[in-house]
């Protein structure tokens, strides 16, 4: 059953940055573009590599260690060397509080 994680308030996320959080067996994402919030996989698809030090720009984050790049919003693999999607998660802001719901 889907259950709902107040994860951190929406002034604790830098613009163009992410923050990681491990919830269960989850480490999952929470990403600011532009004042847009994003909940994805925190992992890059391609080595197990953290893409929190990532460089996010244009609704996408680039993978730190070789580049790969996902869309925030949908997860989407953008191309070499990155194929595999990652997965992404509902986000809703309430009032000041980021929330995420997982599977
Ligand atoms: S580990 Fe992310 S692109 Fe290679």
């Amino acid at each position: 059953m889907a259950q709902e994680h107040r994860v951190a308030k929406v002034g604790e996320i830098e613009a163009e940055s992410g923050k990681q959080f491990k919830i269960g067996d989850l480490e999952i994402a929470v990403w600011n573009n532009e004042g847009k919030f994003y909940a994805t996989d925190a992992i890059c698809t391609h080595a197990w590599v953290s893409l929190i030090d990532g460089y996010v720009e244009d609704g996408c984050v680039e993978c730190p260690l070789h580049a790969g790049r996902f869309e925030l919003a949908t997860g989407k693999a953008q191309g070499a060397p990155v194929f595999v999607d990652l997965k992404t998660y509902p986000l809703r802001i309430d009032g000041d509080d980021i929330v995420i719901e997982t599977p």
